[in-house]
C-alpha cells in the first residue's frame, strides 16, 4: 500500500505534510519526506505516525520549492526508519507505493555494479538504478526510463533529482497515481484525497507515461503531446477531515449514520438505479474484499428474496485466479469503499476482459474501479479515516438495499404493496440507528464484561450472518480479540467443540420464522456453560434469562432492513472493546485502509 506524495511549489513541504496527513489511512507505520534546499537532497524519516515526523522536522527550518513525502505500510522489510521511504542514492531520491518483484535480481546487479544498500526493501533499487545511469551521461528522462524498463511488479513513483535542473517526476505501472497543476504550484499522489485546495484539477496517468512537474508546466515526456493530458474536476478536493469532538474518527463514523442514512432516504437516486437493466439479467456475481465482501452477502439475500435474482459472492482475491465462469447477460459488481482496492480491480478487469457488465459500488468516486467499470453508484459516506469500516458498511448496504428494490421493481416478482411497504422500512432507519446510538452505555458495559475473553465466537443466521461476520472482524481489528463467526447451524459441525467457561458466544436473535431454530443453538450454547450475550429482540429476552449487561435488545423493526440495525451495536462493541483495552482505534497494528498489493 503506502501513500505518496510530491509538490513543486513555494513552501512545498507544506502541502506534502498535509497530503501525508489525508494518506496516513494507506499506511502509518513509518513515513518521510526529502526536499530540495539549498541545492542539496535533505531526507528527513521517522518511524511510527506522522505526528513522529512532524516532531523531528520542527528543529528544522527546511524550506524548498520541490518535495516528495512517503506513509508506508510495510511489506518488504521492518518498520523502522532505515525501511521508510523516501530511499536515496546519491542525488536521486524516491519515494515507492507497490512491490518490485525482481528486486533481488537487480540488487544483485547494482551491488555488483558496487552500490552499497541501507535497507531491507525492494524499493531501494529504483534510485540506484536511476543513479547508475545518470553515470552513464544519459538524461534525467533516459535514466528514469532505462531504470523503469527494468522493474516488474507494480509501482507509483515519485523521484527527485537534483541535477543541472532540479525535478519532480511521477511515473506508474499498475498502482494508482494522480497529478494535478493548481495555480500555485503542480502535485502527485496516491490519490486526489491527498491534495488540497489548489487541486481542483487532476489527470491520472496512464501506466508508463513519464510525467515532469514544473511550479508552471506539467509536461509529458519522450516528445508526448502535452494535449494528451485531460484534467477532470477533483471531487474530493480535500479539507482536512476533522474528529471534532469524538475520541476517534471510528467513532465520529459510527454516530454519523444517522445523518448519512437521512440524507439517503430522502434522496431518491433509484432513477439512477434504473439505469441498470435487472429483468434481463441471468446473474449477479457480486465481488469485494473485507467488510465490503459481507455488504456483498446481505445483499444477495436481498437480491435473491425480494428479485428473484441468482446471486453469487465471492472474494477478489478467490475470483481473480479461479477462472470464474461469466454467463450472458451477467452484472458484475464491485464493491469497494476506496475503488483501489487491488484484487478487487484485478478481479474487475477479469469481469470485463470476459464481458460482463460491470458496476462499481463505490465511496471515491474518482477511483480506478470506479474509472474503470461501464457504471459507478456511490455510497454517499463522505471520506472514511478509521481503518475499521462502520459508515461505509451501512451506506453499501442502504444502495444494496434501494437497487434490491428497484430489481424487485423491474422483475414484478413481489406485490406491489410489499414492495411499497419495503420502502418505507428504509425511511425508518435514521431514527432506529439513533434510538440505539442513544443507548450506547449499554454496549459498553457489554464490552466491559466481554473483552475480557481472548477468544469470542459470533453467530448469526440468513442474512444476519454476515453481520455477525463483520462484528468479529471489527473486533479482531481494533481490539486484537480473536474473534470468528458461524452461520448458527454450523455450531453443531464442528465449533460447539471449542464451547466451555472461556469461551463466549455472541448471538444476533432477532424475531422471525428461524427463531425457535436459533433458541434451540442457543441452549446449546448454555448447556456447554460457555458465557452468553445477545443483541435481539424482547421476545428472546422473555425466553433466555441473561444479566443486563449480557443482552442488548434491538428495536421493533421491520426484519427487512435488520441487518442495517443490528450492525451498529456490532460497531459500537469493537469500538468499546479497543478503547477499553487502550488500543488504537483509528489505527490498528498491520493494517492500512486501502489495500492497493495482492
Ligand atoms: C482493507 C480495510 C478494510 C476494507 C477492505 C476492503 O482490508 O482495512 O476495512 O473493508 O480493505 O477495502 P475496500 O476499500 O475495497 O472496501
Amino acid at each position: 500500500m503506502c501513500g505518496i506524495i510530491g509538490a513543486v511549489a513555494k513552501s512545498a513541504i507544506t502541502p506534502v505534510l498535509e497530503g501525508l496527513a489525508r494518506l496516513e489511512y494507506r499506511g502509518y507505520d513509518s513515513s518521510g519526506i526529502s526536499i530540495l534546499a539549498n541545492n542539496e537532497i535533505k531526507t528527513i524519516k521517522a518511524q511510527g505516525t506522522l505526528s513522529n515526523l512532524k516532531q523531528r522536522l520542527l528543529s528544522q527550518a527546511l524550506e524548498g520549492d520541490c518535495c516528495i513525502g512517503h506513509t508506508r505500510w510495510a511489506t518488504h522489510g521492518r518498520a523502522n526508519v532505515t525501511n521508510a521511504h523516501p530511499h536515496q542514492c546519491g542525488q536521486v531520491s524516491v519515494v515507492h507505493n507497490g512491490i518490485i518483484e525482481n528486486y533481488l535480481q537487480l540488487k544483485q546487479k547494482l551491488i555488483q555494479w558496487g552500490h552499497h544498500f541501507n535497507s531491507s526493501t525492494d524499493s531501494e533499487v529504483i534510485p540506484h538504478l536511476i543513479n547508475h545511469y545518470l553515470s552513464q551521461q544519459m538524461t534525467q528522462e533516459q535514466a528514469i526510463k532505462k531504470a523503469i524498463a527494468q522493474l516488474k511488479g507494480s509501482y507509483a513513483l515519485g523521484v527527485l533529482i537534483n541535477g543541472v535542473s532540479n525535478n519532480l517526476y511521477a511515473i506508474k505501472q499498475g498502482s494508482p497515481l494522480v497529478i494535478s497543476q493548481g495555480n500555485e504550484g503542480a502535485y502527485m499522489a496516491s490519490d486526489a484525497m491527498a491534495l488540497g485546495a489548489d487541486s481542483g484539477k487532476i489527470y491520472y496517468p496512464k501506466d508508463n507515461e513519464l510525467i515532469k512537474l514544473n511550479s508552471h508546466e506539467i509536461t509529458l515526456c519522450g516528445g508526448a503531446n502535452n494535449n494528451e493530458i485531460h484534467y477532470i474536476n477533483n471531487k474530493h478536493c480535500a479539507k482536512l477531515v476533522s474528529k471534532g469532538t469524538r475520541s476517534s474518527f471510528m467513532e465520529k463514523e459510527i454516530f454519523e449514520q444517522v445523518d448519512l442514512l437521512k440524507r439517503l432516504s430522502v434522496n431518491n437516486h433509484t432513477s439512477e438505479y434504473s439505469t441498470i437493466n435487472f429483468k434481463d439479467l441471468t446473474k449477479i456475481t457480486i465481488i469485494a474484499c473485507g467488510t465490503s465482501y459481507y455488504a456483498a452477502s446481505v445483499a444477495k439475500a436481498w437480491f435473491e428474496k425480494y428479485a428473484n435474482i441468482l446471486v453469487e459472492i465471492d472474494i477478489a482475491s478467490e475470483y481473480r485466479y479461479r477462472s470464474p465462469i461469466v454467463t450472458n447477460n451477467e452484472l458484475a459488481i464491485f464493491v469497494s469503499q476506496s475503488g483501489e482496492t487491488a484484487d478487487t480491480l484485478a478481479a474487475l478487469r477479469y469481469a470485463k476482459s470476459k464481458k460482463a457488465q460491470t458496476l462499481a459500488l463505490v465511496n471515491v468516486v474518482n477511483s480506478t474501479i470506479a474509472r474503470e467499470a461501464n457504471f459507478t453508484f456511490e455510497i454517499y459516506a463522505g471520506p472514511e479515516i478509521g481503518v475499521a469500516s462502520t459508515k461505509a458498511f451501512s451506506c453499501q448496504l442502504a444502495i444494496f438495499y434501494k437497487m434490491a428494490l428497484e430489481a424487485a421493481k423491474q422483475r414484478a416478482f413481489i406485490e406491489k404493496a410489499e414492495l411499497t411497504q419495503l420502502a418505507l422500512n428504509f425511511a425508518q432507519l435514521p431514527d432506529t440507528i439513533e434510538k440505539v446510538l442513544q443507548r450506547c452505555a449499554e454496549i459498553k458495559s457489554m464490552a466491559k464484561k466481554l473483552c475480557k475473553y481472548s477468544n469470542i465466537l459470533f453467530l448469526g443466521r440468513g442474512a444476519l450472518t454476515p453481520i455477525a461476520q463483520e462484528g468479529a472482524l471489527k473486533l479482531k481489528e481494533i481490539s486484537y480479540i480473536h474473534a470468528e463467526a458461524y452461520a448458527a447451524g454450523e455450531l453443531k459441525h464442528g465449533p460447539i467443540a471449542l464451547l466451555d467457561e472461556h469461551m463466549p458466544v455472541l448471538v444476533i436473535a432477532p424475531k422471525n420464522a428461524l427463531t425457535d431454530k436459533l433458541l434451540s443453538n442457543i441452549q446449546e450454547v448454555q448447556a456447554r456453560n460457555a458465557p452468553l450475550f445477545i443483541i435481539g429482540d424482547k421476545y428472546i429476552r422473555e425466553h433466555i434469562h441473561l444479566q443486563e449487561d449480557q443482552f442488548f435488545e434491538l428495536p421493533a423493526i421491520p426484519e427487512s432492513i435488520l441487518p442495517i440495525i443490528s450492525v451498529i451495536p456490532m460497531q459500537l462493541l469493537a469500538l468499546y472493546s479497543a478503547q477499553i483495552l487502550g488500543k488504537n482505534v483509528d489505527q490498528p497494528r498491520n493494517l492500512a485502509k486501502s489495500v492497493t498489493v495482492e
